[in-house]
């Protein structure tokens, strides 16, 4: 995909990233890419409690912003007033650490009377495989991180369609407790993957949740699953723990490749992108590149970098929406609102 028509007004995007536990900013450049970017992860600071504490992520955000920006301005040899728009995750995510987000991005654009454009963050993860990779519209997005699964025909910039998505856990979080009640630590996915490949393949065999012919669903559930875990390593115990790691991981691996592949036959799709931090999981790039090549159809996955949270897809995101008029949604108005909850399929509306 091109975008021939350069805006001299839209040199340089500013990009913020608040919706959870990462503060990422970065600085989307026309014609050059992303020229600078800085991130920092809040996981030291929730790890004691086994999750993301909210107000913890809104205070820290509040602390990393300026000087993040800081670091970016100083990496790319701009000043303030070089920035022509700032893009901003408005949502989902959490209520007070997207308010942190939104409140600075806005107030900045407002004192240096540009654009502030506010992203929906799970566009902005599936659009982060453009900026490495060839992708054309229409594509099957996947998107597998600590908040979300859901699988989506990608039609074009803005137009979405939701195939499928879970109904309970999101596969990451799935993970991270899986790993949690194993006494893996938190955030235990990368862990979990890790002993994963110590286990025996043949010990245990857990369920592919709404995988069956009767009840196929391009919709997720990993609770079930999870408790599943529970109570086999209840039984079984410490020394089966890489044997039930390895049961589990692969249950999601065959339950992800059975949707995808579904989703790639019946919707006439030749592209699948995947993104989210759980797009860093081995056993999973490796199936879906095995299901992709198999069908003829090209697989894009960002970078580990870009999979999990950062500034940069917010940025480009910003960047590619304010390139079309259509759909530029760039505001001066200083209301602070953010979308805890927004659907792909609302991003227009
Ligand atoms: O996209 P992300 O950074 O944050 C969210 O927006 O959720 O994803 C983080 C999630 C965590 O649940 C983490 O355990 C999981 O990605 N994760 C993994 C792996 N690396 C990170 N899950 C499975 N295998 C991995 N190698
Ligand atoms: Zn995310």
């Amino acid at each position: 995909m091109s975008f021939a028509v350069v805006k001299p007004k839209l040199k340089h995007v500013l990009g913020i990233e608040t919706s959870c536990d990462e503060t990422g900013v970065a600085i989307y450049k026309d014609g050059k890419g992303i020229i600078s970017e800085a991130l920092h992860s809040q996981i030291e600071i929730h790890a004691e409690y086994g999750g993301v504490v909210p107000e913890l992520a809104s205070r820290d955000h509040i602390r990393k912003l300026n000087p993040l920006v800081k670091t970016c301005l100083n990496q790319s040899g701009l000043t303030l007033n070089d920035l022509d728009a700032v893009a901003f995750t408005q949502g989902p995510g959490l209520a007070g650490a997207l308010l942190t987000g939104a409140a600075f991005a806005k107030s900045l654009a407002w004192q240096l009377d540009i654009p502030s454009i506010g992203i929906n963050h799970l566009e902005a993860h599936l659009l982060s495989a453009l900026l490495e990779h060839e992708v054309q519209f229409p594509f099957l997005g996947l998107l597998i991180s600590g908040g979300h699964t859901l699988l989506v025909k990608a039609n074009s910039m803005g137009s979405y369609k939701v195939l499928g998505q879970t109904v309970d856990d999101a596969i990451g979080e799935s993970f991270d407790k899986t790993a949690k009640l194993m006494g893996l630590g938190y955030p235990g996915g990368a862990s979990l993957s890790k002993l994963a490949k110590t286990g025996d393949i043949k010990r245990f065999s857990f369920t592919r949740p709404m995988t069956h012919k009767a009840k196929f669903s391009l919709n997720f559930s990993f609770s079930g699953l999870k408790t599943e875990v529970r109570n086999t390593y209840l039984k079984y115990g410490e020394n089966e723990k890489a044997n039930i790691a390895k049961a589990f991981e692969q249950a999601c691996v065959d339950t992800l490749v059975i949707k995808v592949e579904h989703a790639l036959k019946n919707k006439d799709i030749k592209q699948l992108v995947v993104a989210g931090g759980v797009a860093a999981n081995q056993p999973i790039r490796q199936a879906l590149a095995i299901l992709c090549k198999g069908l003829g159809i090209k697989l894009a996955i960002p970078s580990q970098r870009l999979c999990t949270d950062n500034g940069e897809m917010v940025a480009y995101a910003g960047w590619l929406h304010l390139q079309q008029s259509k759909s530029v949604r760039h505001t001066k108005n200083l209301n602070f609102d953010v979308f805890p909850r927004w659907s792909l399929e609302d991003i227009n509306t």
